[in-house]
């Protein structure tokens, strides 16, 4: 039997807009993953068992938009293997809540099967493969997602096209810093909150490509600060960056009760991270607070609280 995992992730600053050919900052998270196992099987075919969805794919029967499947073919086609296989994954991280769920999953079903035929993938083919499901997840990803679970490192990424021209930066992060992760525990659809901004900038194109500028100078400043660290800077560029996405029509009025409750209880600033409208709210905080802030958080309504520090690890 042969495994493999993928952490999740938590965008910084710069989701939505980060379509729209803009930069984004975006974190690996360590503590949550998905896992797969793959071992041979006597019988015909490859048959995938996600624990969590409750949910069994036979390969040879499944719709061509089912994910696990795709990202098991695609896979053993770029391996350029074939065999009997049982596939079964499971996975820490809650669905639709802006930690990239479908994405970790699909990278570890790659990472346990090329460890299964002792191949190696190298970062930027692992997230190659992974885009092709995200595309199935939500429409018109910008491939931030398969590319922080890829490279398991902090990032700045700009969109281009083709996607193998994307910006993939490693950025610096000269001070740790504490984020507050607070769960909605409303799942929201990536592909529903994309799409209505791209209905937004449809119909409202100069409005939207302000915000998306706006955003990108936030995602300069945010950088710099970093580098510099400077992170006493990181809650007032959140709080910038949540207007901005409020803006756009993504926030909803839970992450909204979870921020006042989290600013009033000493968060310096905070943001929805990933397609909003649920999913999960960050905050910078000193770790001093974690404990008044992550009450403040439960007794407003987040079904869990998280506290991480990010930049120990890059
Ligand atoms: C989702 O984690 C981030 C979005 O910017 C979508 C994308 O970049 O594909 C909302």
């Amino acid at each position: 039997m042969t495994r493999g995992s993928a952490c999740g992730k938590i965008i910084l600053f710069g989701e939505h807009a980060v379509v729209y050919g803009r930069p984004a900052l975006a974190a690996p998270l360590m503590q949550l993953r998905a896992r797969a196992l793959v071992e041979s099987r006597a019988a015909p075919g490859i048959v995938v068992h996600a624990r969590d969805l409750a949910r069994t794919v036979v390969l040879r029967d499944a719709p061509v938009d089912d994910a696990l499947a795709r990202i098991t073919q695609l896979t053993l086609e770029k391996l350029g293997v074939n065999a009997n296989l049982e596939i079964v994954v499971e996975s820490d991280l809650p669905l639709a809540s802006g930690f990239g769920s479908g994405a970790a999953i699909s990278t570890a079903i790659v990472r346990a099967l090329a460890a299964h035929f002792g191949k190696t993938l190298s970062p930027a083919e692992i997230s190659a493969l992974v885009f092709e499901t995200e595309k199935l997840f939500h429409g018109t990803p910008s491939g931030i997602d398969n590319t922080v679970l890829a490279y398991e490192q902090a990032i700045r990424f700009v969109r281009r096209a083709p996607p193998d021209e994307n910006e993939i930066t490693p950025f610096v992060i000269a001070r740790p810093f504490t984020l507050a992760i607070a769960n909605t525990g409303i799942a929201a659809p990536t592909k529903i909150t994309v799409g209505d901004v791209r209905c937004g900038w449809e119909q409202n194109g100069a409005l939207f490509e302000e915000l998306f500028d706006a955003v990108a100078a936030i995602v300069e400043q945010a950088q710099a600060a970093l580098a510099r660290g400077e992170n006493e800077r990181l809650g007032e560029l959140m709080t910038r960056n949540q207007r901005a996405l409020e803006s756009m029509g993504v926030s909803s009025r839970e992450i909204k009760m979870l921020l006042d409750a989290g600013l009033r209880a000493g968060a310096g600033g905070g943001k929805l991270s990933g397609g909003g409208r649920g999913g999960n709210v960050i905050f910078h905080i000193e770790p001093r607070d974690a404990e008044k802030i992550k009450q403040a958080l439960l007794d407003a309504g987040a079904v869990s609280v998280m506290v991480t520090e990010v930049g120990r690890e890059t």
